[in-house]
């Protein structure tokens, strides 16, 4: 059951270390929440495993959340949202449950026609996709680039360097010769690896979503009166679940320090 009260933590769900990118904005955004993280490292990844099983194990995630005394669950992974949110949200109907979604719209706003949509590609077949390219991006050419490998490559600390450049340079060369002059990161582990995003793609502007989903959590708390007294400070505590102490550290270290990110 949700902790309906104010003083209950924020649940944050990712398959690994991805969601820490939406974790920090919630940090920023909202310092005096206490979050509790949730990485499903031992069945990540999520990006090549069926819709079904995805399903499976979201549902699973977030029911730990909420026996955890959450008040709210945000699903700070692409895939997962994809996956799940829809029938997560007719199960639990009285729950907050925010989800994700690749930052297309901001894309749009800044009148952009070309956009690259980096993502699982779990992501990209899913019908919640397909929907928002034809829906919101319906006026400009949506580019799908499933990029198996890269959420390996981050969760491995590769998000900057030769090695994690010659994987982009691969992945990108179609991409840029079709003329893409904007790049959606959608998934969450991704913005960590903007630098090299960036650099390989001579600098083209990238968009996550993670500020808006920090927004809208926001947003949804405020509806319902359950926002912490802002003059206190939140803690960050990482649920222990069959983790490595190895994705405890980088988790702390991704939360802390500033790996390069998408503006
Ligand atoms: N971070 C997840 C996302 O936003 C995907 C990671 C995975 O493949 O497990 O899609």
């Amino acid at each position: 059951m949700t902790n309906k009260q104010k003083n209950a933590p924020i649940g944050v769900f990712d398959s690994g270390l991805g969601g820490i990118s939406v974790l920090r904005e919630l940090v920023k955004l909202m310092p005096g929440e206490d979050y509790l993280y949730f990485g499903d490292d031992v069945n990540a990844p999520y990006g090549s495993r069926s819709e079904a099983d995805v399903l499976k194990l979201t549902e699973s995630a977030v029911q730990k959340l909420l026996d955890n005394g959450c008040k709210a669950v945000v699903l700070a992974c692409n895939t997962a949202t994809a996956a799940a949110v829809v029938a997560l949200r007719e199960k639990w109907k009285d729950q907050i449950l925010v989800g994700a979604e690749p930052a297309i719209k901001p894309a749009i706003r800044d009148g952009h026609t070309v956009i690259g949509v980096l993502a699982t590609a779990t992501t990209l077949s899913s019908r919640r996709f397909h929907h928002l390219a034809r829906t919101v991006g319906k006026d400009a050419t949506i580019l799908p680039i499933p990029a198996p490998g890269l959420v390996e490559l981050i969760e491995a600390e590769e998000w900057s360097g030769e090695k994690v450049e010659a994987f982009l340079e691969n992945l990108l060369r179609e991409p840029l010769q079709s003329g893409v002059r904007a790049l959606v990161l959608g998934c969450t582990h991704y913005p960590f690896a903007a630098g090299a995003i960036r650099k390989v793609s001579g600098g083209l502007p990238l968009y996550d979503g993670n500020r808006g989903i920090a927004l809208r959590t926001q947003e949804l708390l405020r509806r319902e009166d359950l926002l912490q007294n802002c003059t206190r400070e939140g803690q960050v505590t990482f649920l222990h679940c069959g983790q490595s102490n190895h994705f405890f550290k980088l988790a702390e270290l991704l939360l802390s320090a500033n790996p390069t990110e998408a503006k």
